[in-house]
């Protein structure tokens, strides 16, 4: 790994590598370094990253992000974490370990989904429209009950300044769940994205919320396997539907380490 490059970020739990590649696209100077328990290539074709990002300095690990992150990871400019909650074993320490690896001014930034449902109809959810909320909070619940939680934590500022964070912040967007007419191109952005990441159609969206839930509601909840298929089958069709006054809440916190 090439210590000497200008600018050093780190993607914790890449995933399939979708902000790396654009991270390196945007900076092809960069080096960016990916960790997750399961590495790119297996995901992604190497040549796939290759044709994305042609000058890319790409590095990735398979690395467990619930222990000590190692040394030889170097140092960095700009750690990124992303759709993490209800995976992380413990935040404060997470966030520390962040800290260690980074530069002085480097910054890090944690984007969440809050996956509870809001509506802009002032009366709030209608009953048609419960089951989505239901199957937030039945997840809400279950992994709570592991030490996991799913929900995102309200005292996230302080636990990045606890862990030596300066200039905390923390900026909310709406994310539509329908976004039809391109009203508005930054929301038609964020519902397209929502969609893209769970996928467009109601069984793949249905597929999504069961494989993210059943283990949880059988072995957690005591439900059995047939109600939490319709459960999901509900969810999915409240989320896909046309016009809908939904919306999640996407959650961007970000710290700077001191110079010192
Ligand atoms: C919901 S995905 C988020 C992927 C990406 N950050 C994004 O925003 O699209 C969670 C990622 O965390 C990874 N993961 C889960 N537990 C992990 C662990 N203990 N150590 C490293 N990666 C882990 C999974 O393999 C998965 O790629």
């Amino acid at each position: 790994m090439d210590n000497q490059m200008e600018m050093r970020m780190l993607d914790v739990g890449c995933g399939t590598g979708e902000w790396a590649v654009r991270a390196a696209q945007e900076y092809p100077e960069a080096a960016v370094v990916g960790i997750d328990l399961i590495t790119m290539d297996v995901l992604r074709k190497p040549c796939d990253l290759a044709a994305a990002a042609p000058n890319a300095h790409f590095f990735n690990y398979s690395i467990d992000y619930n222990q000590d992150w190692p040394r030889a990871l170097g140092d960095f400019d700009f750690v990124h974490l992303s759709l993490l909650a209800g995976k992380i074993d413990d935040w404060p320490t997470t966030y520390k370990r962040a800290s260690r690896c980074m530069r002085p001014n480097g910054i890090v930034e944690h984007v969440e989904i809050s996956w509870e449902p809001h509506s802009t109809d002032s009366a709030g959810l209608q009953a048609d429209e419960l089951p989505l909320m239901q199957w937030y909070r039945d997840m809400e619940s279950a992994t709570a009950n592991i030490g996991k939680p799913f929900a995102l934590r309200r005292d996230t500022c302080q636990q990045l300044q606890a862990a030596g964070f300066e200039d905390v912040d923390e900026a909310t967007f709406q994310i539509p769940f329908w976004e039809y007419r391109p009203r508005d191109p930054h929301r038609h952005k964020l519902s397209n994205w929502i969609h893209t990441i769970l996928s467009e159609n109601s069984g793949a969206w249905e597929r999504s919320f069961f494989a993210r839930c059943v283990l949880l509601f059988t072995h957690v909840l005591g439900y059995d396997e047939q109600q939490v298929r319709q459960m999901c089958q509900d969810a999915a069709r409240i989320v896909c539907r046309e016009d809908s006054p939904l919306y999640y809440n996407l959650h961007v916190w970000r710290g700077r380490k001191p110079q010192r």
